[in-house]
Protein backbone atom coordinates (compact mmCIF):
# COMPACT_ATOMS: atom_id res chain seq x y z
CA UNK A 1 0.00 0.00 0.00
CA UNK A 2 1.19 3.53 -0.70
CA UNK A 3 2.61 5.47 2.35
CA UNK A 4 0.72 8.38 3.05
CA UNK A 5 2.04 9.37 6.23
CA UNK A 6 2.05 13.02 5.85
CA UNK A 7 -2.01 12.54 5.52
CA UNK A 8 -3.81 15.54 8.09
CA UNK A 9 -0.33 17.34 7.81
CA UNK A 10 0.38 20.69 6.96
CA UNK A 11 3.64 21.49 4.90
CA UNK A 12 4.75 24.83 3.90
CA UNK A 13 7.83 24.66 1.27
CA UNK A 14 9.72 28.08 -0.12
CA UNK A 15 11.73 27.11 -3.26
CA UNK A 16 13.80 29.38 -6.25
CA UNK A 17 15.73 32.65 -6.05
CA UNK A 18 14.66 36.01 -4.55
CA UNK A 19 14.89 39.24 -6.39
CA UNK A 20 16.48 41.83 -5.14
CA UNK A 21 15.24 45.10 -7.30
CA UNK A 22 17.73 47.84 -7.91
CA UNK A 23 15.65 49.91 -10.79
CA UNK A 24 13.08 49.29 -12.81
CA UNK A 25 15.46 47.18 -15.13
CA UNK A 26 17.85 45.86 -13.01
CA UNK A 27 17.90 43.59 -10.15
CA UNK A 28 20.14 41.07 -8.08
CA UNK A 29 19.20 37.29 -8.22
CA UNK A 30 21.04 34.17 -7.73
CA UNK A 31 20.58 30.57 -10.02
CA UNK A 32 17.80 28.76 -8.03
CA UNK A 33 15.39 27.21 -10.80
CA UNK A 34 12.91 26.15 -8.09
CA UNK A 35 13.69 22.60 -8.79
CA UNK A 36 14.85 20.99 -5.18
CA UNK A 37 11.35 22.60 -3.85
CA UNK A 38 9.03 22.18 -6.23
CA UNK A 39 10.26 18.29 -6.10
CA UNK A 40 9.89 18.48 -2.37
CA UNK A 41 6.28 19.81 -3.13
CA UNK A 42 5.29 16.65 -5.60
CA UNK A 43 6.24 14.24 -2.43
CA UNK A 44 4.57 15.70 0.48
CA UNK A 45 1.41 15.78 -1.96
CA UNK A 46 2.01 11.90 -2.95
CA UNK A 47 2.36 11.24 1.05
CA UNK A 48 -0.76 12.93 1.61
CA UNK A 49 0.13 16.33 2.58
CA UNK A 50 -1.64 19.19 2.33
CA UNK A 51 1.00 21.31 0.49
CA UNK A 52 1.66 25.50 0.09
CA UNK A 53 4.37 26.28 -1.96
CA UNK A 54 5.56 29.75 -1.46
CA UNK A 55 8.23 30.63 -4.65
CA UNK A 56 10.31 32.47 -6.26
CA UNK A 57 10.41 33.91 -10.14
CA UNK A 58 10.96 30.44 -11.22
CA UNK A 59 9.37 28.83 -14.57
CA UNK A 60 8.12 25.80 -13.15
CA UNK A 61 4.24 24.37 -13.55
CA UNK A 62 2.76 24.32 -10.57
CA UNK A 63 2.53 20.42 -8.93
CA UNK A 64 -1.06 18.61 -8.78
CA UNK A 65 -2.84 19.25 -5.81
CA UNK A 66 0.14 21.84 -4.20
CA UNK A 67 -1.36 25.53 -3.30
CA UNK A 68 1.28 27.72 -4.66
CA UNK A 69 2.16 31.33 -3.78
CA UNK A 70 4.54 33.20 -5.99
CA UNK A 71 6.89 36.32 -4.58
CA UNK A 72 9.69 38.16 -5.85
CA UNK A 73 11.98 39.60 -3.28
CA UNK A 74 13.31 38.60 0.67
CA UNK A 75 11.13 40.67 2.05
CA UNK A 76 7.67 39.36 0.33
CA UNK A 77 9.17 35.54 0.61
CA UNK A 78 9.42 36.53 4.59
CA UNK A 79 5.80 38.01 4.62
CA UNK A 80 4.20 34.81 3.03
CA UNK A 81 6.27 32.60 5.29
CA UNK A 82 5.56 34.81 8.53
CA UNK A 83 2.01 35.28 7.66
CA UNK A 84 1.31 30.90 7.42
CA UNK A 85 3.97 29.13 9.65
CA UNK A 86 1.87 28.82 12.99
CA UNK A 87 -0.67 26.42 11.23
CA UNK A 88 1.79 24.30 9.65
CA UNK A 89 3.43 21.32 10.98
CA UNK A 90 6.38 20.97 8.70
CA UNK A 91 7.93 24.03 7.35
CA UNK A 92 10.58 23.35 4.70
CA UNK A 93 13.20 26.41 3.52
CA UNK A 94 14.94 25.12 0.45
CA UNK A 95 14.71 28.55 -1.33
CA UNK A 96 18.05 30.27 -2.06
CA UNK A 97 16.94 33.70 -0.36
CA UNK A 98 19.30 36.81 -0.94
CA UNK A 99 21.34 37.58 2.17
CA UNK A 100 21.55 41.11 0.59
CA UNK A 101 19.25 43.68 -1.09
CA UNK A 102 20.49 47.31 -2.88
CA UNK A 103 20.04 49.45 0.48
CA UNK A 104 17.99 52.08 -2.13
CA UNK A 105 15.67 51.27 -5.57
CA UNK A 106 15.87 53.83 -7.96
CA UNK A 107 12.18 55.05 -9.32
CA UNK A 108 13.67 55.63 -12.69
CA UNK A 109 16.49 53.64 -14.53
CA UNK A 110 19.68 54.65 -13.38
CA UNK A 111 21.94 56.02 -16.06
CA UNK A 112 25.44 54.92 -16.75
CA UNK A 113 28.30 57.66 -15.78
CA UNK A 114 32.01 57.40 -16.36
CA UNK A 115 34.13 55.01 -14.11
CA UNK A 116 33.08 52.99 -11.34
CA UNK A 117 29.99 52.76 -9.47
CA UNK A 118 29.78 51.80 -6.26
CA UNK A 119 26.34 50.35 -4.53
CA UNK A 120 25.28 50.13 -0.65
CA UNK A 121 23.78 46.97 0.33
CA UNK A 122 21.86 45.91 3.47
CA UNK A 123 20.65 42.73 5.27
CA UNK A 124 17.73 41.35 4.09
CA UNK A 125 15.42 39.24 7.47
CA UNK A 126 17.08 35.72 7.63
CA UNK A 127 13.65 34.30 7.49
CA UNK A 128 14.01 30.67 8.99
CA UNK A 129 16.53 32.17 11.91
CA UNK A 130 13.32 34.53 12.69
CA UNK A 131 10.90 31.53 12.58
CA UNK A 132 13.41 29.00 14.01
CA UNK A 133 13.12 31.38 17.17
CA UNK A 134 9.28 31.38 17.26
CA UNK A 135 8.26 27.45 16.33
CA UNK A 136 6.58 25.64 18.84
CA UNK A 137 5.26 22.26 17.68
CA UNK A 138 6.78 22.59 14.25
CA UNK A 139 9.48 20.55 12.53
CA UNK A 140 11.68 22.58 10.68
CA UNK A 141 14.06 21.90 7.90
CA UNK A 142 16.55 24.08 6.40
CA UNK A 143 19.29 23.77 3.38
CA UNK A 144 22.60 24.81 3.38
CA UNK A 145 24.80 25.58 0.54
CA UNK A 146 28.18 26.14 1.24
CA UNK A 147 31.23 25.36 -0.89
CA UNK A 148 34.05 24.87 2.13
CA UNK A 149 33.28 23.02 5.42
CA UNK A 150 29.52 21.96 4.00
CA UNK A 151 28.56 19.80 6.83
CA UNK A 152 30.40 21.84 10.07
CA UNK A 153 28.90 25.25 8.56
CA UNK A 154 25.57 22.74 8.41
CA UNK A 155 25.62 21.43 12.28
CA UNK A 156 26.35 25.62 12.80
CA UNK A 157 23.58 26.74 10.83
CA UNK A 158 21.00 23.54 12.76
CA UNK A 159 21.85 24.87 15.96
CA UNK A 160 22.12 28.85 15.33
CA UNK A 161 18.38 28.96 13.39
CA UNK A 162 17.05 26.39 15.85
CA UNK A 163 16.17 23.68 13.22
CA UNK A 164 15.54 19.73 13.29
CA UNK A 165 17.25 18.97 10.42
CA UNK A 166 19.10 20.53 7.62
CA UNK A 167 19.99 19.26 3.98
CA UNK A 168 23.33 20.56 2.90
CA UNK A 169 24.07 20.87 -0.39
CA UNK A 170 27.43 19.94 -2.12
CA UNK A 171 27.26 22.42 -4.79
CA UNK A 172 30.35 22.42 -6.34
CA UNK A 173 29.78 18.79 -7.04
CA UNK A 174 29.31 18.21 -10.94
CA UNK A 175 25.46 17.53 -11.67
CA UNK A 176 24.42 19.17 -7.94
CA UNK A 177 22.96 22.57 -6.76
CA UNK A 178 21.78 24.94 -8.37
CA UNK A 179 19.77 24.39 -11.83
CA UNK A 180 20.75 21.03 -12.14
CA UNK A 181 17.98 18.19 -12.53
CA UNK A 182 20.47 15.73 -9.84
CA UNK A 183 21.50 17.06 -6.79
CA UNK A 184 24.07 15.61 -4.36
CA UNK A 185 23.42 16.06 -0.55
CA UNK A 186 23.86 15.09 3.17
CA UNK A 187 20.89 15.04 5.67
CA UNK A 188 21.69 15.98 9.13
CA UNK A 189 19.38 14.62 11.65
CA UNK A 190 18.32 16.09 15.39
CA UNK A 191 20.91 13.91 16.57
CA UNK A 192 23.61 15.54 14.28
CA UNK A 193 24.08 12.41 12.59
CA UNK A 194 25.41 12.63 9.04
CA UNK A 195 23.19 10.30 6.23
CA UNK A 196 24.93 11.10 2.96
CA UNK A 197 22.62 10.75 -0.10
CA UNK A 198 24.60 10.29 -3.54
CA UNK A 199 24.17 11.98 -6.63
CA UNK A 200 20.03 11.05 -7.73
CA UNK A 201 17.56 12.80 -9.39
CA UNK A 202 15.99 15.89 -7.19
CA UNK A 203 12.49 13.96 -7.47
CA UNK A 204 14.09 10.89 -6.06
CA UNK A 205 15.79 12.77 -3.78
CA UNK A 206 13.06 14.70 -2.16
CA UNK A 207 11.70 11.35 -1.79
CA UNK A 208 15.08 9.96 0.29
CA UNK A 209 14.59 13.33 2.52
CA UNK A 210 11.10 12.65 3.15
CA UNK A 211 11.92 9.19 4.19
CA UNK A 212 14.73 10.15 6.89
CA UNK A 213 12.23 13.48 8.05
CA UNK A 214 9.79 10.72 8.76
CA UNK A 215 12.22 8.68 11.07
CA UNK A 216 13.19 12.17 12.70
CA UNK A 217 9.16 12.86 13.13
CA UNK A 218 8.12 9.31 14.18
CA UNK A 219 11.15 7.18 14.69
CA UNK A 220 9.70 4.66 11.91
CA UNK A 221 12.83 3.46 9.79
CA UNK A 222 10.75 1.95 7.21
O1 LIG B 1 16.42 25.61 -6.96
P1 LIG B 1 17.41 24.59 -7.51
O2 LIG B 1 18.04 25.04 -8.80
O3 LIG B 1 16.81 23.21 -7.61
O4 LIG B 1 18.64 24.50 -6.47
C1 LIG B 1 18.42 23.99 -5.18
C2 LIG B 1 19.21 24.77 -4.12
C3 LIG B 1 20.71 24.50 -4.31
C4 LIG B 1 18.92 26.25 -4.19
C5 LIG B 1 18.69 24.20 -2.76
O5 LIG B 1 18.95 22.82 -2.70
C6 LIG B 1 19.35 24.92 -1.57
O6 LIG B 1 20.42 24.59 -1.12
N1 LIG B 1 18.64 25.94 -1.03
C7 LIG B 1 19.18 26.81 0.03
C8 LIG B 1 20.21 27.73 -0.56
C9 LIG B 1 20.67 28.75 0.42
O7 LIG B 1 20.29 29.88 0.34
O8 LIG B 1 21.44 28.30 1.40
P2 LIG B 1 22.09 29.24 2.53
O9 LIG B 1 23.14 28.39 3.13
O10 LIG B 1 22.46 30.58 1.99
O11 LIG B 1 20.88 29.48 3.55
C10 LIG B 1 20.63 28.60 4.62
C11 LIG B 1 19.15 28.48 4.89
O12 LIG B 1 18.63 29.73 5.36
C12 LIG B 1 18.30 28.07 3.71
O13 LIG B 1 17.33 27.14 4.15
C13 LIG B 1 17.66 29.37 3.27
O14 LIG B 1 16.39 29.14 2.68
C14 LIG B 1 17.54 30.12 4.59
N2 LIG B 1 17.58 31.59 4.46
C15 LIG B 1 18.68 32.24 3.97
C16 LIG B 1 18.71 33.61 3.92
C17 LIG B 1 17.58 34.35 4.33
N3 LIG B 1 17.55 35.67 4.28
N4 LIG B 1 16.50 33.69 4.81
C18 LIG B 1 16.48 32.33 4.87
O15 LIG B 1 15.49 31.74 5.33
Amino acid sequence: AKDRWLTGKKVLITAGPTQEKIDPVRYFTNPSSGKMGFALATAAAHLGAEVTLIAGPVSLETPAGVNRVDVVSAEDMFREVDLRFNEHDIIIKSAAVADYRPKLTYEDKMKKQPGNYRLEMERTTDILQTIGQKKTHQFLLGFAAETVDAIEYGKKKMKKKNLDAIVVNNVKEDGAGFGHDTNTATYIDRQLQEHPLPKMPKTQLADEIFRLMKHDITGDVH
